[in-house]
Parts: structure tokens; sequence; C-alpha cells
């Protein structure tokens, strides 16, 4: 299934709530991260820092586990909202979970203020780790 313009500015709607939703009072650094799965859902969270700073997580990683709990499977694609003036690209560890659950699918940066940069997932992590180098161990 290929997303539509439509559930694709949907889900840009939905990385920017995600984002007002941030905890992210230590580095004031807001993330919302949205995702578009194989059953037309989207699932959205931000980051949620922790006064343990290693224990933060990341907005893509904590929309990931938000989407895994409610059932869903394959990533279709993703929106990532920040503050930023410009679209900022999402950290390497965020790039390796989503490769996970996820094709060569379009990552979509976002700014509140409506500037957008896409990109697609193999670009940001090529020659990548993954499910299938574990496979016929
Ligand atoms: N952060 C994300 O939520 N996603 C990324 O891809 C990069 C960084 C968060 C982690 C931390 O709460 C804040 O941004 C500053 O690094």
């Amino acid at each position: 299934m290929r997303p539509s313009p439509r559930d694709l500015a949907e889900l840009d709607r939905a990385a920017i709530a995600a984002l007002e939703r941030a905890y992210a009072p230590y580095s004031r650094f807001r993330v919302g991260a949205a995702l578009l799965t194989d059953d037309g859902r989207i699932h959205a969270a931000g980051n949620v820092e922790n006064a343990s700073y290693p224990v933060g997580l990341c907005a893509e990683r904590a929309a990931i586990a938000v989407a895994i709990a409610a059932g869903a499977r394959r990533i279709l694609a993703v929106s990532i909202a920040t503050a930023r003036s410009r679209p900022v690209a999402p950290c390497g560890m965020c790039r390796q979970a989503l490769v996970e659950h996820a094709g060569d699918i379009p990552v979509r940066l976002v700014t509140r203020r409506g500037r957008r940069r896409v990109l697609r997932l193999g670009a940001l992590l090529p020659a990548a780790f993954g499910p299938s180098a574990l496979a016929g161990r």
C-alpha cells in the first residue's frame, strides 16, 4: 500500500501534535514522530526524557513502541517533527530501530512552520544490519 498525499499530510500533523506533547525538560529539544502502519493507522509519540539522562527515549523509538503495543507490524512512512527552523534528521539509533519494521520507506522531516524534507530510510542508513542478517543462524 502506497500512502496517499492525504495520509501523508495527516501523518505530518500527527508528528507535530506529538511534538507538542513531548517531555523534554532537560534538552528542551522536543521531537514528535508519527508512523503510518500497514493497517492504515497512525501511531505517534514525542521524546521522553529522564532526570537520569541516558534513560531518555527518542520520539521515533517511543512511537515504534506505541505502534507495536497497538498490534501494528509494518511501517509504511514516518514523519519526524521538530520546532527548529530547518528539518532535522533522526539519530542513528532511531534509523536502526526503524529498519527493523520498515522497508525503504519515506522519512518525512517536518517543521512546525511547514518546511519539509523527504529522504528514504535506505539513504539514511545504507547497507543496514537487519533481521535478514540473523536468518538461518
Ligand atoms: N531526539 C529524538 O527524539 N529523536 C532523534 O532522532 C534525535 C534526538 C531527542 C532525544 C533527546 O530527548 C533530545 O532529542 C535531544 O537530543
